[in-house]
């Protein structure tokens, strides 16, 4: 860590001493205050469950300004990444800190694709699950059991395996995502097809048989490809922090990301797309838009437990860069599949438009956030909506190894190890049996 920029003091009214401490200015984003030394010196834990206050790390990958609506990978807007750049340049963006050129980019998307196929014993692994296993289920274990088909790249502190690890992840999270999908659905697998995009190759390993030529619609495509750059990271999220807390015990790459995989099934972080269009479904179901004012009014009672999903995020007390973004690609795809009318959709949109006119969202600063429409839009493609998390996991792989990669090359990287207040009864001694 660099000299502090300046010092904060920390004053008590026990009458212990003052201390002062280092804070720390980042390059844009709050200032942080150091202090590492605080127990040594004190005696004393901070108290912030939620991390509400907390920087578990520096990092260098992405920034969000939550106040303005902003998202940056390596300093790069996401709108404009997601306007001109692909799925697979944002990926060397992430893991390498530089966007390509033109031959790297041809160069690492050739590495990537080389990857694509997973073991052959992998299907007979998958086999061993229920046909009607949620698809997060089937991928926590895949993901997992990646560590024992490839073993020879298992070893956290070497850069080689490192790097073998994270092009393996990311070329074969698509093979195993619809490799799941297909056996739900009791179709054969497809093996990938390498001279396809990233993104066209998981729509062929989706949607094609081995009976059929499949041809990609470029659309379709693009909207697919769109959907893997918005969600490729996020900093320090639940899923993140989770694979960051993982890897930090030396445990290796794919147990790590496994971790991550888990962590994002909940339906407060990835498991939130699922949930969203679930909700919209019901009321849809439930009489659609004329019934949207009584929803709402379930939402804003405290009593009822309904919330209104897609909405409201830690981070962003503004509108979500990513919402907007996928909501224009809704628009496009909606329009390409001719399904201008989908109910869905103008319901959506209604609840939306109810939500930042009403007090109760305006005043909570709760705004779309980028799962608000990334499940109508799946769901216009064909993907089933057990499947959304399994893409969310899919696009955020590269943003765990490159945080993965990241902390483990950071000098000051030390086994995640929080500590806590403790409430429980005092020192005590069991009693014989007949006391109790
Ligand atoms: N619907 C209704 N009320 C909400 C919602 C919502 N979606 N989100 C937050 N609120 C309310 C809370 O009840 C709380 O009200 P109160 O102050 O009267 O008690 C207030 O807004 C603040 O909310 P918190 O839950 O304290 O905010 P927190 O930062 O802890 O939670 C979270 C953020 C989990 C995302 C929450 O907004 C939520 O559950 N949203 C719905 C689920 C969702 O869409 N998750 C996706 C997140 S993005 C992602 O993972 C890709």
């Amino acid at each position: 860590m660099k000299l502090a920029d300046y010092k904060t003091t920390l004053s008590f009214t026990n009458g212990q001493p003052s201390l002062e401490m280092p804070v720390y200015n980042g390059s844009i984003g709050p200032d942080v205050i150091d202090i590492r030394k605080l127990y040594s010196q004190t005696g004393m834990f901070t108290y912030d469950p939620g991390f509400l206050s907390t920087a578990s790390c520096q990092s260098t990958i992405t920034f969000i300004d939550g106040d303005k609506g902003e998202l940056l990978y390596r300093g790069y807007p996401i709108e404009q990444l997601a306007t001109n750049c692909d799925f697979m340049e944002t990926c060397h963006l992430l893991l390498y800190g530089e966007l390509p050129n033109a031959r790297d980019k041809h160069d690492f998307t050739q590495t990537v694709m080389h990857h694509t196929m997973v073991h052959e014993q992998m299907q007979f692994f998958l086999r061993g699950f229920r046909r009607d296993a949620h698809p997060m289920a089937v991928l926590t274990g895949l993901v997992g059991a990646l560590s024992a088909f490839y073993h020879d790249s298992t070893d956290i502190n070497n850069p080689e395996h490192r790097e073998v690890a994270a092009i393996r992840l990311i070329a074969k999270m698509p093979t195993l995502v619809a490799m799941a999908y297909k056996y739900g659905v009791g179709q054969p697998f497809l093996y990938p097809q390498n001279n396809l995009s990233y993104a066209g190759n998981f729509l062929r390993m989706m949607f094609g048989t081995p009976c059929e030529e499949y041809k990609v619609n470029p659309v379709l495509e693009r909207a697919i490809d769109r959907i893997f750059t918005l969600h490729a990271d996020h900093e320090q999220n639940a899923s993140t922090s989770t694979v960051r807390l993982c890897g930090s015990s030396g445990t290796n790459p794919f147990a790590a990301i496994s971790a991550g995989v888990a962590c994002l099934w909940g339906p407060a972080h990835g498991g939130a797309n699922e949930a969203c269009l679930y909700m919209l479904e019901n009321i849809q179901a439930n009489g659609g838009i004329a019934k949207v004012g009584e929803f709402m009014e379930q939402v804003k009672d405290k009593n009822s437990n309904v919330k209104l999903m897609g909405f409201g995020h830690r981070v962003y007390k503004n509108y979500d860069p990513r919402a907007k973004l996928m909501q224009e690609t809704c628009n496009e795809v909606l329009k390409e599949l001719g399904l201008g009318n989908d109910p869905l959709f103008k319901l959506a949109k209604a609840l939306e438009k109810i939500a930042l006119e009403d007090d109760y969202f305006v005043s909570r600063k709760l705004y779309p956030n980028v799962d608000f429409y990334s499940g109508i839009v799946q769901r216009a493609i064909g993907i089933p909506v057990n499947l959304f998390t399994g893409i969310f996991a899919l696009a955020r792989t590269v943003g765990w190894v490159a945080q993965l990669n990241e902390m483990i090359s950071d000098p000051e990287y030390k086994i995640g190890r929080p500590r806590q207040m403790f409430t429980g009864s005092v020192k005590r001694d069991v009693p014989p049996m007949n006391k109790r």
